[in-house]
């Protein structure tokens, strides 16, 4: 595609990475490659599941879309309650650069640490009756998009798609409900559907 693009441009996200430079300096092949698939591994794929978690959350909880999505506040609360409750990403580990003590726990200069965002999402010392899925609480401190220098940098993007999508979604089809307990996926890196049957009237 890099090459097609490179001789063919179009008004397409690769030719822009292609034009795009700064001090005179172009992405190289490799990096525009590189740059493509964590945009569609960052950028898109936790974005989707996500999206479909959060409509998981809502129908299989019994919220109602309406209250939810009533105006720009309760939408924001509905989408970090969705973020914190069932997170695309659950895992990222990081390498000890040296012997450190961490909570009482010794780690020795390269181990592996594994981050369970997603179960310090229900931490019941953070969080009151952390398995309830209930917007109202905000989602508030959520770990969702990681912390420190590697915090997600498309989150505020993340957000806004959520913020768009999900209400687009109940406001055009309201009646929205399973039909039957939806599947999901057995991976390991994005938790994700597989399947989820849907109906869309009475
Ligand atoms: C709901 C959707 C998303 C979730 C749950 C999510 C989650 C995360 C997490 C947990 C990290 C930190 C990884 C670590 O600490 O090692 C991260 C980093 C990152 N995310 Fe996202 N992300 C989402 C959407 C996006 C989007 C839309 C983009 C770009 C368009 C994006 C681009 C990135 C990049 C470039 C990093 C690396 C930042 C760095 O290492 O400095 N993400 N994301």
């Amino acid at each position: 595609h890099v090459a097609a693009r490179r001789a063919r441009p179009g008004d397409d996200l690769i030719t822009h990475l292609i034009a795009a430079e700064e001090a005179g300096d172009r992405l190289s092949t490799e990096e525009l490659v590189a740059t493509c698939v964590l945009l569609l591994n960052a950028g898109h794929e936790a974005t989707v599941h996500a999206i479909g978690n959060g409509v998981h959350a809502i129908l299989a909880n019994g919220a109602d879309p309406a209250a939810l999505f009533a105006e720009e506040a309760a939408t924001a609360a509905t989408v970090e309650e969705i973020l914190r409750f069932d997170p695309p990403l659950h895992l990222f580990t990081r390498l000890a650069l040296e012997e450190v003590e961490v909570f009482g726990h010794q780690f020795r200069r390269g181990e592996t640490v594994g981050c369970l965002l997603a179960a310090a999402n229900r931490d019941p010392a953070r969080y009151a009756e952390p398995d309830r899925f209930d917007p109202s609480r905000g989602g508030a401190g959520q770990l969702t998009f990681g912390a420190g220098i590697h915090f997600c940098v498309g989150a505020p993007l993340a957000r806004l798609e959520l913020g768009l999508a999900l209400p687009a979604l109940f406001s055009r089809i309201p009646r929205l409900r399973l039909s039957r307990p939806a599947i999901f996926a057995d991976r390991y890196h994005f938790r994700g559907l597989e399947a989820m049957w849907l109906r869309a009237g009475n």
